[in-house]
């Protein structure tokens, strides 16, 4: 398993398989096949896509202290950027395919409407992540400091499933099954923290949770 996860073929294996979503929706925009309402279908796609990359991006840190599985961290900054491309194309989508690049309009929705509010708020705080997650990043902002910072993607995550939850009109099932997967890796984490604080006031020694993307090379 080690080896397999090690293997560079694997890493681009995992690339492609990333952008199989969006070959998706250029396949069936190329086949006119985006259904009746196009915008609509390919925000929804998009949006979808993102919501999986952030809680897969989440979900590396606990399945890599599963046995054999450590290797799994090599892809956390590739599935972390994959939701920031993800997220760009659907904030995109939104600007130049529903709202025609009309600025006050844009402006006045995000004030206006509660989900559009928290979807940008989520969209913001991935920036400074994405512009962050090189190894120069990591060395100019020191690996406590870079880790503070992105434990932000948990508020992404939960800005994301609030946005998901209000957007929907009646059938809540899928923004709430999203919800729970958030919630158990929030919970995780939280348990995770409180371990390590218990382990630090005894004195003994504390397991470093979250290497940083300098040591998944
Ligand atoms: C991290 C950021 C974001 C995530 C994870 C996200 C996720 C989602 C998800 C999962 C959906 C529903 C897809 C479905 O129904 O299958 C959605 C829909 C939508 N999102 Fe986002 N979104 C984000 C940011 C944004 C931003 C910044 C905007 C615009 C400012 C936006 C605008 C919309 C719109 C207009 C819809 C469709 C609403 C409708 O059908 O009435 N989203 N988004």
């Amino acid at each position: 398993m080690n080896r397999f996860l090690n293997s560079k073929w694997t890493k681009l294996a995992v690339f492609l398989v990333c952008l199989v979503p969006l070959a998706n929706l250029i396949w069936r925009a190329l086949h006119q096949d985006l259904t009746p309402n196009p915008i609509e279908f390919i925000t929804h796609r998009t949006g979808d896509w993102t919501l999986r990359f952030v809680i897969l991006t989440l979900a590396i840190t606990p399945l890599r202290k599963l046995p054999r599985l450590g290797p799994l961290i090599r892809f956390r900054r590739m599935l972390g950027l994959f939701a920031f491309f993800y997220a760009c194309l659907h904030f995109g989508t939104w600007i130049g395919l529903d709202k025609f690049f009309d600025w006050a309009e844009m402006w006045k929705d995000v004030q206006k409407r509660r989900f559009i509010t928290v979807g940008f708020t989520g969209f913001i705080l991935l920036i400074p992540l994405a512009i962050t997650s090189t190894a120069g990043w990591i060395r100019r902002l020191g690996g406590r400091r870079w880790q503070l910072l992105h434990r932000a993607i948990y508020l992404t995550a939960m800005a994301a499933v609030i946005h998901y939850y209000w957007l929907v009109k009646s059938d809540v099932r899928k923004p709430l099954q999203y919800a729970s997967l958030v919630g158990i890796l929030l919970a995780w984490r939280l348990g995770a923290w409180l371990v390590a604080r218990r382990q630090r006031r005894s004195g003994g020694r504390v397991e470093r949770n979250e290497p940083t993307t300098a040591e998944m090379a």
